[in-house]
């Protein structure tokens, strides 16, 4: 079937109710919980914590705030990995399946209830058999198997906080991270699969640990067979401890302020950030917005999380939220290209899948596949689809509702952050109306609003993203920097804490994120989106995927330079540049015109798909790249620059 013509371009007026056949069984079908939130967000959320975790003594006090530092649940004890494994065992649903794991090469594994039980208890006695005890961090360095989750919540068993640590950094990265954090032991595994070949791990390890002093050891998982150095009393296979393990571990109940995990996330300096996360608060939000924004039927739903559990999304909603409610899910190792292009949409088919949550980026490159991808496979199981990680073009959330949701799928397009842990801004979807593009409507229990520069609340109209009140997931720090925390999201706006997101309230109050603000550009005094651009270049039929950035210009303040990937089937010509330009002064208006455009076959991402927007505006600038090692292809550069150089500028 021919793709239909994109007829939808950027309109706030389109408009798309819950359909009725969602509404139908939809966990939620009205304004209560909306309604209760907003006369009492503490008691709200004290609810939600007794109602959707087990505690082991009840708390106290829902919230101690002392700006910026909050304490949710206070006195309350828990046990997070008795919350995500045990109790759904102690309940009689041992054998439900919580994992569908698919390897790469085809190989899979169905990991029920007790199954996880049983490993998580073990695992967690080889931690303590290696001298990890609570308060200690592990770092965790691993592809996506199921001894991954295994890890994490072992750890969490014990009261030890995690560091996952990406499987795409290098042994850098690795190195940064294990001494911030001062890990004691790391887990990983010899190899992944990715694009049909062993993508080793073990080899970074050893090169990270040549100045790691607090590392004591090292525990190995075999996945791929490859030979790998194992040093001598340090290194050990995950397979012969376990093997020796006892299954029995007995879960001791955590103080709900207990520190969970550690995840470091990029800021605008070069040191990564170690955000923490806490327990009962954190649990409480994840299994919450798992729970009402995918709408979860524990007992017929397959759910899939097409994330990396190394990002805060596999944390939040490939481990604990989906654990916490008794969910059974996918979990796939590999990248969507292999052995086909079609590979997501044949496990969609072959598992049932009925919800499924990935990215825009991930959307966009299906698009550039085709159609034909999807539409080799039966994916009516599905029935909410949700994105997260950048604002959504409207025409790639079209194709997404059309050719993956068959129109029948309410798609939750969910703004959150690594600081945030959960979801904040989205729709309750048997609720609330979408619009293409726009995130809608803060969550219950979340306090939002937009600021102008000088802090003042913006009923209509753009400005900066911030959150007014504590909620129970957001981040307690930056690990060992208390400053910088206070810093970095608490003093741009008195008593707020600023996202560092642009944001603007259409007429209706829908919300629509529009990128970090340092991705906003500022044309001759005007603010323009590079999502605006970027949306509009996308909706050109020739145009597959765009990257806009704002490099300095002497006469403008900033100058539009726009990077373009054309769909397989253009033949571009010599005209093309100055077509994609009218066609966006078309769209938005003259000063959204790039000043360049410039055709690639391919964009600088992040393992993650992130675009790496720095990088577009240092070649932009012609400026030396710095490192470029979180990049997917590297070379990606060398055809970028050499583009750039011949692509022609607009005279106005
Ligand atoms: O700019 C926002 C964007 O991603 C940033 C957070 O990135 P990270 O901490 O890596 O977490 C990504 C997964 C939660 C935000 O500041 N972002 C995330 N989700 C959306 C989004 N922008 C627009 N719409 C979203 N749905």
């Amino acid at each position: 079937m021919a793709e239909p013509a994109i007829e939808d371009h950027y309109s706030e007026d389109r408009t798309f109710p819950p359909p009725d056949g969602f509404v139908a069984d939809a966990l939620v079908r009205d304004r209560s919980l909306y309604e209760e939130a907003d006369a009492d967000p503490e008691a709200f959320w004290a609810r939600q914590a007794r109602e959707l975790l087990t505690w082991r003594s009840d708390f106290d006090t829902t919230l101690e705030w002392d700006l910026p530092f909050a304490k949710w649940f206070v006195g309350g004890t828990l046990n997070v990995a008795e919350n995500c494994v045990d109790r759904h065992v102690e309940a009689g649903r041992g054998d439900k399946v919580a994992i569908h794991w698919e390897g790469e090469p085809g190989d899979t594994r169905t990991i029920t209830y007790a199954d996880l039980l049983d490993e998580v208890c073990r695992f967690a006695n080889v931690l303590k058999g290696l001298g990890v005890e609570k308060g200690d961090r592990v770092a965790i360095y691993m592809p996506m198997i199921p001894e991954l989750p295994v890890a994490m919540l072992a750890c969490a068993r014990l009261g030890a906080a995690h560091s996952v640590i990406f499987g795409g950094f290098s042994p850098d990265s690795i190195t940064d991270r294990v001494n911030d954090a001062e890990a004691k032991v790391v887990v990983t595994a010899d190899a992944g699969y990715r694009r049909g070949v062993a993508s080793m791990l073990k080899p970074n390890v050893d090169l990270a640990l040549a100045s790691t002093p607090s590392v004591e050891h090292v525990v190995v998982v075999n996945r791929c067979d490859t030979e790998v150095h194992m040093e001598e009393g340090r290194d050990h296979w995950w397979h012969r401890l376990m093997a020796d393990a006892s299954p029995d571990c007995p879960a001791e109940p955590m103080d709900s302020e207990q520190l969970l995990y550690l995840l470091y996330t990029s800021g605008t300096t070069a040191k990564p950030k170690g955000i923490m996360h806490t327990t009962g608060g954190y649990l409480t939000q994840v299994a919450f917005t798992h729970k009402y924004v995918f709408d979860l039927h524990p007992d017929t739903d397959v759910y899939w999380c097409a994330a990396d559990v190394g990002w805060v999304t596999g944390h939040s909603y490939i481990v604990y939220g989906p654990l916490a409610n008794g969910a059974t899910q996918v979990m796939y190792e590999g990248t969507p290209d292999t052995p086909g292009r079609d590979r997501l949409w044949s496990i969609v088919e072959k598992y049932g899948v009925t919800q499924l949550y990935t990215a825009p980026t991930a959307i966009r490159t299906f698009m550039k596949w085709g159609v034909e991808e999807p539409e080799k496979h039966d994916l009516s199981s599905l029935r909410l689809l949700g994105t997260v990680g950048e604002p959504i073009n409207p025409e790639a959330w079209m194709w997404y509702h059309r050719h993956i949701g068959g129109e029948r799928c309410p798609i939750v397009d969910t703004w959150w952050q690594t600081e945030t842990g959960a979801m904040m801004i989205t729709s309750l979807p048997g609720v609330v109306t979408t619009k293409p593009g726009s995130a809608t409507f803060p969550l219950p229990g979340i306090g939002v609003e937009v600021v102008d520069d000088a802090g003042n609340p913006v009923e209509r109209g753009g400005g900066y993203l911030t959150l007014t009140r504590p909620w129970p997931s957001m981040l307690r720090g930056i690990w060992g920097d208390p400053e910088r925390y206070r810093d970095t999201y608490w003093s741009r706006f008195d008593g707020r804490y600023f996202a560092g997101d642009g944001a603007k309230i259409d007429d209706d109050g829908y919300f629509w994120l529009l990128g970090r603000v340092d991705d906003v550009m500022n044309i001759s005094g005007h603010r323009i989106s590079t999502t605006e651009v970027e949306s509009a270049l996308v909706a050109h039929e020739s145009v597959a995927e765009a990257a806009v950035v704002g490099a300095t210009d002497p006469t403008t303040g900033q100058a539009i330079i726009a990077y373009v990937i054309l769909r397989g089937n253009v033949e571009p010509t010599p005209e093309h540049g100055e077509l994609l330009r009218q066609h966006v002064a078309q769209q938005i208006g003259p000063i959204a015109r790039p000043k360049t455009v410039i055709l690639v076959p391919d964009l600088p991402k992040t393992r993650s798909g992130k675009i790496m927007r720095r990088l577009l505006r240092d070649v932009a600038e012609g400026r030396d790249l710095g490192d470029t090692t979180t990049l997917a292809d590297p070379h990606v550069f060398d055809e970028i620059n050499a583009r750039a150089a011949d692509a022609p500028s607009g005279e106005d």
